[in-house]
């Protein structure tokens, strides 16, 4: 790349510099020499020297935010899985291959280097990882976008497997420091809890004040990432919050000689940003849970307020300057919050103060899963925010007397719709708090966004028409293709030039490649490449031989019920069962390669787990199958190994139950990286299948309209197997021991419950889904023709940009530009 599109009072890039500067940093800030180097130690200096470029351009971008007085957004999210963060700076810095060669002439091995940082795993899947991807795609897109969240000392857990089981190990990540942050000990914010609320006339009389008068405070203290756009000098910043106590001792006990009891309180204040809960699509009431919400969301507030008010002086001006994105209701105690400070802080009426909040607001909503939507009961609630209670009885009162104005006499009707739920005990409805509170409400995939209306809100889709809108997700394809998969990167490259990774829909100049064989070959060696490495990959960390000449069938993904990783296993027993009985002469050799972390109180995809490992050792140690079907779980699946799972993927699985995975993001990845789907259609699979064409996926199975009416009509899962032979042989070999013969009633429960209830209707898909595998099959025997399809999903993947997402969400709700 040309250095002079740089300041030229930027450091130098090129290769003899970046050498200088990797050496000097490890004398000077490292403090050794190449004598007593290792790995760690230079990758450090590297880190250091390629950070150094980061935060000169990270500051003349956050001056030039403040000089042009721009319109800033706000990502507040509770997890941002970014993974690593080395080689993505140095590609979107455009120095990448500088850096090799200076690495080259100390006799470095960059490959090696990389492999040296740990992942920031600080989320648990989808919602984690799109906040960070839109943070790649708001800087590549020069937008003034910071992301606010929680910098947990642990992250998402390291899933080891012992005896087919999953255990979990605590994931250290910054025991030995992490370059990429600065901290800023002077940024630092109290936070309150607790307490009580005194109520008093203002001095003129004029109107209640009230005194929050809270028992405990809690500093926040700010500790920066810098975050890089793409060829662009735009860095902008995550910023995280980390948990001080603000008293190192309590003295009193110290002097009484109670040395233990004396630092107590810190390590309590300190727990607050200790651990990411490992939930993903479950809510959990937790009193810690809710604490870390209200630290981070008070810390981000006060700082943004504080940032506002050091160049404006009219808090009516806020909308104006600031829009707050709240990524699902994690962050959402942010509107009482933000009337907090308007209202008791900032002495505003009510009125003017609401118009603000709601202005300022908007919400991405995640998932229709019941147990998935947060709510809080009202008595914790109280205790830890006796305040914001106050605020949202508040609001709650004044949206329920308008919503009896619009509908007279519907006592229903303010039930449902109610802040506050009665089942159950009081609890607060955050979604319903996060819809009244904000000016726009959006849902991840069209079908989400579909069912979001016509039946979760669809009381608020009637009451606030327009608010509810639909941005599809996207992914980077900085990370997802340019940094995991070169190789292809390069062919691209070679054939439509570089344009595409900041302007994805030109791969769809692709498309024209897809009737010449020779660029198909080309197309089909780089995928073999990718799954000869994976099969070096797979030896080196799980010590498992795997066959590249096999197709490699691949699930990855948190483990959970409706994703239905057991129709994925009920599918590879049907298959080995089928070898058995000498019934699948025609079955293409598949490796079959699944994936995933489950919650640790989730026992069920746990047991899961075990079944597929249970599965697996009967597959392996059969000699009539060998060479023909594998199964394999890949343990701790993380953002890393996603790296190197996508790319050598030639079959994508997205079975999930339809109506319940409200984008699905792996989805998208791995069609970029040349892999077909078979999938139902749900979330975001349905725009899959509307770009890439019928013809170049593979579809099955109920509709999310049918799979709602099947259960209204009275699902019995038995009576479909009954119908089915094969089904009913697999269920029952899963129920009986078959794969557990040393505790034949370890999967008799699972079995049963299948049969009895199976709310994810796995046995209502299973036929189709077999169908939809031979379809699968009889392509995959055809090796030109599959390639020429899976070229044209790559081609057709471009909307699926999170560049179009950040693009959408700036012009349809947040109304910011880019800086230049
Ligand atoms: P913050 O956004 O206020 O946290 O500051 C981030 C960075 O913006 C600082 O490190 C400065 O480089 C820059 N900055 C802060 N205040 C100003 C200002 O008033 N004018 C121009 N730049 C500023």
């Amino acid at each position: 790349m040309d250095p002079s599109r740089y300041n030229q009072d930027y450091l130098p890039i090129d290769v003899e510099a970046l050498q200088e500067a990797v050496s000097r940093r490890l004398i000077y800030r490292i403090g050794k020499d190449p004598f007593t180097a290792n790995d760690w130690d230079w990758y450090r200096a590297l880190s250091f020297a390629v950070r150094d470029r980061l935060i000169e351009r990270w500051m003349e971008t956050q001056r030039s935010y403040y000089r042009k007085d721009i319109k800033r957004v706000y990502y507040l999210s509770l997890e941002f899985l970014i993974g690593r963060t080395l080689t993505n700076s140095m590609l979107n810095m455009g120095f990448m291959d500088s850096c090799d060669a200076a690495l080259q002439r100390l006799g470095l091995d960059l490959e090696r280097l990389r492999e040296e940082e740990p992942d920031a795993a600080l989320g648990n899947g989808g919602l984690g990882r799109l906040a960070a991807c839109l943070l790649d795609s708001m800087a590549t897109l020069d937008l003034p976008g910071t992301g606010y969240g929680i910098r947990y000392e642990y992250g998402m857990f390291r899933q080891k497997i012992e005896d087919g089981r999953q255990i979990e190990v605590p994931d250290n990540w910054l025991s030995r420091g992490n370059p990429w942050e600065f901290p800023r000990p002077e940024v630092v914010y109290p936070i309150r809890f607790g307490g009580h609320v005194a109520v008093g006339k203002r001095h003129d009389g004029s109107r209640y004040v009230f005194h929050w008068m809270p028992d405990e405070e809690v500093l926040a203290m700010a500790y920066d990432t810098p975050i890089p756009g793409y060829h662009t000098d735009t860095v902008n910043n995550l910023r995280l919050w980390s948990a001080r106590a603000t008293e190192e001792f309590d003295l009193q006990c110290f002097n009484q000689g109670q040395y233990i009891k004396a630092v107590e309180g810190k390590a309590l204040s300190e727990n607050i940003s200790k651990v990411l809960y490992p939930e993903d699509s479950s809510s959990e009431n937790q009193k810690l849970r809710l604490r870390q919400q209200y630290f981070f969301v008070s810390a981000s507030l006060q700082d943004i307020l504080r940032r506002f008010q050091s160049n404006h002086d009219d808090l009516r001006e806020l909308p104006d300057k600031v829009t707050i994105q709240l990524n699902d209701t994690h962050p959402a105690i942010a509107i009482p919050e933000l009337m907090r400070l308007l209202l008791d802080e900032r002495e505003l009426e009510w009125q003017a103060a609401w118009e603000i909040t709601v202005r300022t607001f908007s919400y991405t909503n995640h998932t229709l899963l019941p147990e998935a939507l947060e709510t809080w009961p009202v008595g914790l609630f109280s205790q830890m925010l006796p305040r914001h209670m106050q605020l949202i009885y508040e609001i709650n009162r004044r949206f329920m007397l308008q919503v009896s104005h619009a509908y007279p006499g519907d006592g229903d009707i303010l039930r449902r719709m109610s802040i506050i739920g009665e089942e159950g005990g009081k609890r607060i409805r955050m979604a319903h708090l996060a819809i009244v509170g904000s000016h726009a409400v959006n849902g991840v995939s069209a079908l989400h966004t579909h069912l979001l209306k016509s039946s979760t809100f669809a009381d608020f889709e009637r009451y606030f028409p327009g608010r509810i809108k639909n941005v599809t997700n996207g992914i980077t394809p900085r990370r997802w293709l340019n940094q995991a998969n070169p190789g292809l990167a390069l062919l691209i490259n070679e054939a439509i030039g570089d344009g595409w990774v900041k302007d994805l829909e030109r791969l769809q100049e692709l498309r024209e490649f897809a009737d010449d064989p020779a660029f198909i070959e080309r197309f089909a060696d780089v995928k073999m490449n990718r799954k000869i490495r994976f099969a070096a990959y797979a030896r080196r960390h799980y010590g498992q031989l795997l066959d590249p000449h096999t197709m490699y069938d691949v699930q990855v993904k948190r483990i959970h019920e409706y994703k239905r990783q057991l129709l994925n296993l009920m599918r590879t027993i049907t298959h080995y069962r089928r070898m058995r009985g000498g019934n699948a002469r025609e079955l293409m050799p598949r490796t079959v390669l699944i994936g995933g972390k489950a919650a640790p109180g989730y026992w069920r995809a746990k047991q899961i787990i075990r079944l597929i490992h249970d599965v697996a050792d009967v597959i392996d140690n059969d000699p009539q199958v060998e060479g023909r079907l594998k199964l394999l779980f890949l343990p701790n699946y993380d953002v890393s190994s996603a790296a190197e799972i996508i790319p050598a993927a030639n079959l994508s699985q997205q079975i999930s139950t339809a109506g319940m995975e409200a984008s699905g993001t792996g989805n998208m990845k791995l069609a970029l990286n040349g892999a077909l789907t078979i999938g139902t259609m749900d979330g975001a699979n349905i725009e899959i299948h509307d770009r890439v064409g019928a013809d170049n996926i593979f579809t099955f199975g109920l509709s999310a309209d049918e799979v709602a009416n099947l259960k209204h009509a009275g699902y019995r899962p038995r009576e479909w197997a009954e119908r089915d032979e094969e089904l009913k042989a697999v269920v029952e070999m899963i129920r009986d021991g078959y794969f557990s013969p040393e505790e034949p009633d370890r999967y008799r429960n699972l079995g049963e419950d299948l049969l009895n209830q199976d709310p994810f209707m796995v046995l209502a898909d299973y036929r189709a889904y077999m169908e939809a595998d031979e379809r699968v099959n009889r392509l995959y025997a055809e090796p030109a023709e599959w390639h020429r399809r899976a070229l044209i999903n790559t081609a057709m993947m471009g909307y699926f940009s999170s560049d179009r997402t950040i693009d959408e969400y700036a012009r349809k709700i947040w109304r910011v530009k880019p800086r230049r």
